[in-house]
């Protein structure tokens, strides 16, 4: 079978989680400082807060930059639901501008538009997500969050190590956020960081996933305990190492399929734009003039497994309805009933993927 995902785990992680559990110190400590400085390195951050998830390491942003009650946050509608709902967590409003049908991120031309005739202060933040393993045109973000002056907070639970001009996706805002989870291009189990611009905010953000602790039984704001273990982080050591070589794997299987499916008149593969690094959590196509059902259990015949990776635009999600602001979400759902994402991680072989790609070449014959 080839799955839509798999772990790499190595003797490395093996014996870094049998370390920390022979010295007894499993739960937060050390090893978690060590992971949260070398990561932010990574990114090219200054300040990380290591969390238990993503979907927490994104609260902890929006938390940390005062972003509360009735406070609105322009998003997307084509992500994954933890995006939107960290924002309903502090009873926030996300706006959802539509994405660009090419790169299936944030259209800023809407995200712009949208501003120069709604532009109120109660918009506070821009929550930009790098879908998919591609980043977002960040230096025309930025400068839309300026003219605003919006704090910006980049959700990167899919894009380790994507670049916009050599510059890591997790570097512009003022947070970014990660997550570990097993099928993520990098993995602690369950986990998750926020990374941070500003000295005062990550200090904010530490305090808020620590019980909002000043001291051990002295709390000064409301907090959580969204505290990471060391555990995960000595899992997170071994798999940063391994970061690059994993996304070059992705970048490689990706090349494949680009190269293998350009002609095959049902399939359009996924874009590079100039200047972007792609790491290919997902590598998703948009199917046209076929049924994707049909392509679905055409893939499963034959071992292989693909996923459908958004089946909605989250404006659709009723429970949304009285708690979020529709600007649009046109391209959001019609892609939703189009896309089909197809294996890419990097535990498959360069056959695996050709075969993928000459069992949906049979579609074309
Ligand atoms: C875009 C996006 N944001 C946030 C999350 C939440 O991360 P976690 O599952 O680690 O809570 C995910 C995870 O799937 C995601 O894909």
């Amino acid at each position: 079978m080839i799955n839509m995902a798999k772990p790499e785990m190595g003797e490395e992680e093996i014996n870094a989680v049998v370390d920390v559990m022979k010295s007894g110190m499993i739960a937060t400590g050390a090893v978690v400082a060590d992971f949260e400085q070398k990561f932010a390195d990574y990114i090219g951050m200054p300040f990380g807060a290591a969390s238990c998830n993503g979907t927490t390491a994104l609260h902890i942003a929006l938390l940390a930059l005062g972003i509360g009650e009735g406070d609105r946050v322009l998003t997307t509608p084509f992500t994954f639901i933890a995006s939107s709902n960290s924002i309903l967590f502090n009873r926030s409003v996300p706006v959802f501008v539509d994405i660009d049908p090419q790169t299936f991120t944030l259209d800023l031309d809407k995200l712009e538009a949208y501003l120069e005739s709604n532009y109120d202060e109660s918009i506070k933040a821009i929550m930009v997500v790098h879908i998919f393993g591609l980043a977002c045109d960040m230096n025309r973000l930025q400068q839309i969050a300026k003219k605003y002056s919006l704090k910006v907070i980049e959700d990167c639970a899919q894009s380790h190590g994507a670049l916009v001009n050599e510059q890591k996706a997790g570097s512009f805002g003022d947070a970014s956020c990660f997550s570990f989870y097993p099928t993520k291009n990098m993995t602690t189990s369950e986990g998750g960081i926020t990374l941070f611009k500003d000295e005062s905010v990550a200090a904010l953000g530490r305090k808020y996933l620590n019980h909002g602790r000043v001291d051990q039984y002295e709390h000064d704001v409301l907090g959580y305990n969204y505290r990471m273990t060391n555990i995960a982080a000595a899992i997170g050591l071994e798999q940063l190492k391994k970061l690059d070589g994993m996304n070059d794997v992705r970048r490689r299987n990706a090349a494949i399929y680009d190269k293998e499916l350009s002609g095959n008149p049902y399939i359009k593969t996924p874009i590079e734009p100039n200047g972007f690094k792609h790491v290919y959590h997902q590598y998703t196509v948009v199917l046209e003039g076929v049924e994707r059902a049909e392509v679905q259990a055409l893939l499963a015949e034959n071992q292989i497994g693909s996923a459908i990776v958004y089946p909605f635009s989250i404006t659709e999600q009723v429970f949304y309805n009285d708690k979020s602001v529709n600007v649009g979400d046109e391209n959001a759902r019609a892609l939703s009933r189009k896309v089909l994402s197809l294996p890419v991680h990097p535990a498959l072989t360069e056959e695996n993927v050709l075969k993928v790609c000459s069992v949906l070449n049979t579609l074309a014959k």
